[in-house]
């Protein structure tokens, strides 16, 4: 496909939405109100929007290798910060999928670069799972596994930022869940961490202003 064939695709598909509903754009225009924050991988195979049938408007999204939920990454905190605080979104949805490439490159000793480092993360979650993992028999069921314990570590990651701990501390409702979508079938499976408090996670995470704290 040549990127002529891309702006076609453009104008038939911006004709038929037209079509289909006269006001779509110009209410879109005005403003957006999603009601979820999708965090899922860069993977083309995975696009947000069509996994769950959310239309434009319907999805705020921020997606990265492996989706991974970094404190010290300012892009990810500014999407989750916004979508929380401005956009007041009820919903995050963490969303890893099985035989993730990020996941596999951080399972390995292959040098691809400066994404390495990106991936260190997961390696961490690795170690902490390593007997479980190592006992999985087939690389596949490893990789796989892994995707899965990602994505709960970064369920946990979300729940550790004060972004999300100040939203739950005020009263708002925000709910997360871990989901892990299927390549091979196209279905997406809850992973059954869905969290609204922090009561699960180490005290020394949970974050006080400073006059709260004794000295
Ligand atoms: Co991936």
């Amino acid at each position: 496909m040549t990127m002529q064939d891309l702006m076609h695709n453009n104008q038939a598909w911006a004709d038929e939405q037209k079509t289909q509903d006269p006001e779509f754009f110009h209410r879109l225009s005005l403003q957006q109100n999603p009601e979820y924050l999708w965090i899922g991988c860069s993977d083309s195979r995975v696009p947000a929007n069509q996994v769950v049938g959310l239309d434009p408007g319907e999805l705020f999204v921020h997606r990265n290798i492996a989706n991974v939920v970094l404190h010290t990454d300012f892009n990810c905190l500014s999407v989750l910060q916004f979508a929380v605080d401005v956009l007041k979104v009820r919903h995050i949805i963490v969303c890893g999928h099985y035989g993730c490439g990020g996941i596999k490159a951080a399972l390995g000793d292959t040098e691809f670069g400066l994404v390495d480092n990106w991936l260190r993360h997961i390696k961490d979650v690795y170690v902490q799972n390593k007997s479980e993992i190592d006992n999985l028999r087939y690389e596949q069921q490893r990789i796989n596994r892994m995707c899965e314990l990602n994505v709960i570590e970064q369920v946990n990651n979300l729940t550790k930022t004060k972004i999300v701990q100040h939203a739950w501390e005020r009263g708002q409702e925000l709910n997360i869940h871990g989901v892990i979508y299927s390549i091979a079938d196209g279905l997406l499976k809850e992973l059954k961490l869905n969290t609204n408090n922090t009561k699960d996670i180490d005290p020394v995470f949970r974050m006080k202003s400073q006059n709260e704290n004794p000295e």
